[in-house]
């Protein structure tokens, strides 16, 4: 029976003493246990979850573009439509929304995400969660502040294969020995439409009208933004910049890599694949905020996002292990192998961990251990049994529905574990900024030794935007 003819048949129980309405019928409350929910970008990765929504009530939907509005429409005839995203949060408790999920680009996650908690809503949010550290700091304080009644996730759905569980077992039992340092990298170069990048100089070019290589910024002014395409509300918060076709030139799920390059809308490659590679680090060793950061990459561009960069960052010891250093490198840049006749670079995404008997290298589905040294015989780490190793995760987006319905329930990549990792992430691309190494006080969320880096933790938003509204 779907909604409308539930509601019809039970106005027509007259005879029934009881009242029923929208707020009892459906909801986390309700009989029907499901959740009522809105998607917030209805096309491209909003499509991927779209199997996974349909197993709940999708009671609203959210894009700015009308076309992607009406292909989420197909799905869900009975969802009310939206093309702000803060109307449709106005209208939560008309709606009797218990969660959103956010599809949207990277420059509004943390935004919708804040405004959601704000108004008492479950969250799952695509990565990555935020492109400025005062925005994960926020979104992850603001989650804190409710994560006995609120259900959070990020969309870092690799984190379900049971690889992630298998690398941790390694690390975590000693395969190696006592872990050192552990290091993440991801090969992909995105350029903006029709740019260039040159490996050498580290910049990326586009030909001018003169036919000459100018240094690509922001795309240019090509006109009016096609009927039906809200490009300001896409702007959202971010600096007003000229309509170009080139910042939608990608195919449905793979477009954020028209944009995700530019300072106003993501953090490149970081907040990308950055989100799920380093996940597969940070699953394993256990972290919070790093002590320090430095970091190198090409030269600074005011428009894009460096391409290729590397950032290491110190963490101080806890209950398992001692003090360590992690590091991230995109765009070809790539830490040593641990022998020569190892070939990191045959791993697009991939991560490696150092301790004091060997290394564990790994992609997302698999690993090898590479034991090192006289002292390195194995007879230090005994194997989990069958009954002993970790559980499965299970179905990522189910596990966050479940979490909702139930939220002593835990998730995987909630705003905290998720939070801290973009946030180290993003510190990052500060330190790239001003070129020296930063001392981080993680609990006040200040760098200690560059004020310059301190005024690089936010960013600035057009008037009328709240982050935290
Ligand atoms: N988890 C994954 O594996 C994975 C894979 C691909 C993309 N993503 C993430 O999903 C997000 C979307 O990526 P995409 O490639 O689908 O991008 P996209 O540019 O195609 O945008 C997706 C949809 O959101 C709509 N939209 C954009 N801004 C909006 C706003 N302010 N309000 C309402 N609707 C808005 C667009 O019109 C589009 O229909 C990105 O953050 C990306 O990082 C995650």
């Amino acid at each position: 029976m779907n909604r409308r003819s539930f509601l019809k048949s039970a106005t027509l129980a007259a005879t029934a003493p009881l009242i029923i309405t929208n707020f009892n019928l459906f909801g986390a409350d309700a009989p029907s246990k499901k959740l009522n929910l809105a998607l917030i970008g209805s096309w491209g990765r909003g499509e991927a979850h779209f199997s996974s929504l349909a197993t709940e009530n999708v009671v609203a939907l959210c894009d700015i573009n009308a076309d992607h509005l009406a292909f989420g429409l197909k799905k869900f005839p009975d969802a009310k439509t939206y093309v702000d995203w803060r109307k449709l949060l106005d209208d939560h408790k008309k709606l009797g929304l218990d969660g959103i999920v956010i599809c949207t680009a990277d420059h509004t996650h943390a935004f919708i995400a804040n405004w959601a908690l704000n108004r008492n809503l479950h969250v799952y949010c695509e990565k990555p969660l935020a492109i400025s550290v005062e925005e994960a700091r926020i979104v992850r304080a603001n989650w804190l502040s409710k994560k006995s009644k609120l259900a959070t996730q990020v969309g870092m759905q690799r984190h379900a294969n049971q690889n992630f569980n298998r690398v941790r077992e390694l690390v975590r039992n000693g395969a190696i020995g006592e872990l050192k340092a552990a290091y993440a990298w991801g090969n992909r170069q995105v350029k903006p439409a029709g740019g260039s990048y040159d490996q050498e100089k580290g910049i990326v070019t586009y030909k001018g009208a003169d036919g000459t290589d100018k240094v690509a910024g922001y795309l240019p002014d090509a006109g009016a933004p096609p009927t039906g395409l809200n490009f300001d509300l896409w702007l959202g918060p971010s600096h007003v910049h000229p309509y170009n076709p080139g910042y939608f030139a990608l195919g449905p799920g793979a477009n954020c890599l028209s944009w995700n390059m530019f300072w106003d809308f993501g953090a490149g490659q970081i907040g990308d694949m950055g989100s799920h590679t380093m996940d597969l680090l940070w699953n394993a060793v256990d972290a919070k905020l790093p002590t320090s950061v430095e970091a190198k990459g090409d030269p600074f561009n005011d428009a894009i996002t460096p391409i290729k960069c590397e950032s290491h960052f110190e963490h101080p010891a806890n209950d398992w292990r001692g003090p360590i250093r992690t590091s991230w490198y995109q765009g070809g840049a790539m830490p040593s192998a641990p022998k020569d006749y190892v070939d990191l670079k045959k791993i697009g995404h991939g991560v490696m961990f150092k301790g004091t008997k060997g290394f564990v290298v790994a992609d997302f589905e698999t690993r090898i251990i590479l034991p090192v040294g006289n002292e390195a015989d194995m007879t230090y780490f005994k194997p989990p049994t069958k009954n002993e190793v970790l559980p499965p995760l299970g179905h990522f987006q189910q596990q966050w529905f479940d979490a909702c319905k139930n939220p002593s329930l835990k998730t995987a990549c909630d705003f905290e574990y998720s939070g801290n990792m973009i946030e180290q992430l993003l510190l990052g691309l500060v330190a790239y900024r001003v070129g020296k190494k930063l001392d981080y006080d993680s609990v006040a969320g200040r760098v200690k030794n560059s004020p310059e880096a301190n005024a690089l933790l936010s960013r600035k938003y057009r008037e009328g935007w709240t982050l935290n509204g």
